[in-house]
């Protein structure tokens, strides 16, 4: 089954849509204020009511910035991590105890990181929550799209894997921008899950991966790196804004 990826969105935060035979998909979305060039960029394949669902890998507000207008222009089905709905609800990026940042650069964004808010989302009931990956709501509609849960970065962090391609979208799990080396993220809320997510990437035999942040990468860079950070300074965030 042919899948068409495109890409709408820029180098450091990319945007990606999957073309397939039910309708778009849309992987998570940019900051907030940026629908307008979305919808137009879009417009450019097909016309917004085809963005059928718009799934989200987890609940930063680089990810979820204009999800609720997209959601509610194009009407469009969110498809999320149980985890990210008290996320999308509190309205402001998460931040756990024991959250790190794995460079220097990445905590002297931490302010921009922690307060930035994001537009609090409640699910409607046209919404696909899922709880594990026994919940794999594009396959069952005949789609072979499948979810992988990569918590680490987030708790609720989630990816696609095209199956017949080996396309692994996998939000932040990974990274392939300048504020990180070595394909890691900045931020990490468990790093021992995080870890074993990029085992979990292996596992599935990805032919590439294709992080939110920079370009997509080979596999093999996960296996080059998966142990890039161990002995290394993690920088702990100093506050906390959960409860
Ligand atoms: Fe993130």
């Amino acid at each position: 089954m042919k899948i068409k990826i495109r890409e709408i969105g820029n180098p450091l935060v990319r945007s990606y849509v999957l073309e397939t035979p039910l309708g778009w998909i849309a992987v998570d979305t940019g900051y907030a204020g940026g629908l307008k060039q979305y919808a137009r960029r879009f417009c450019g394949f097909a016309p917004l009511r085809e963005l059928k669902f718009a799934f989200l890998t987890h609940a930063h507000d680089d990810h979820t910035g204009f999800l609720g207008e997209l959601l509610q222009t194009a009407g469009a089905r969110l498809v999320c991590s149980e985890k990210s709905v008290p996320r999308l609800a509190a309205g402001i990026n998460a931040m756990p105890p024991g959250t790190v940042y794995l460079t220097r650069t990445a905590a002297l964004l931490s302010g921009a990181i922690r307060h930035r808010a994001l537009s609090p989302i409640i699910p409607n009931e046209s919404a696909i929550i899922v709880r594990n990956e026994d919940d794999q709501p594009f396959l069952a509609l005949g789609l072979p799209i499948r979810i992988l849960f990569l918590p680490g970065h987030t708790a609720d962090s989630i990816a696609l894997l095209l199956e017949e391609t080996g396309d692994l979208f996998c939000g932040d799990a990974a990274g392939n921008s300048f504020l990180a080396p070595a394909r890691q993220s900045i931020l990490v809320e468990d790093f021992a899950e995080y870890q074993r997510s990029w085992d979990r990437m292996l596992a599935v035999n990805p032919s590439r991966i294709l992080p939110t942040h920079g370009n997509p990468f080979p596999p093999e860079d996960l296996v080059r790196y998966r142990h890039f950070m161990d002995g290394r300074k993690r920088i702990p965030a100093k506050e906390s804004n959960s409860r």
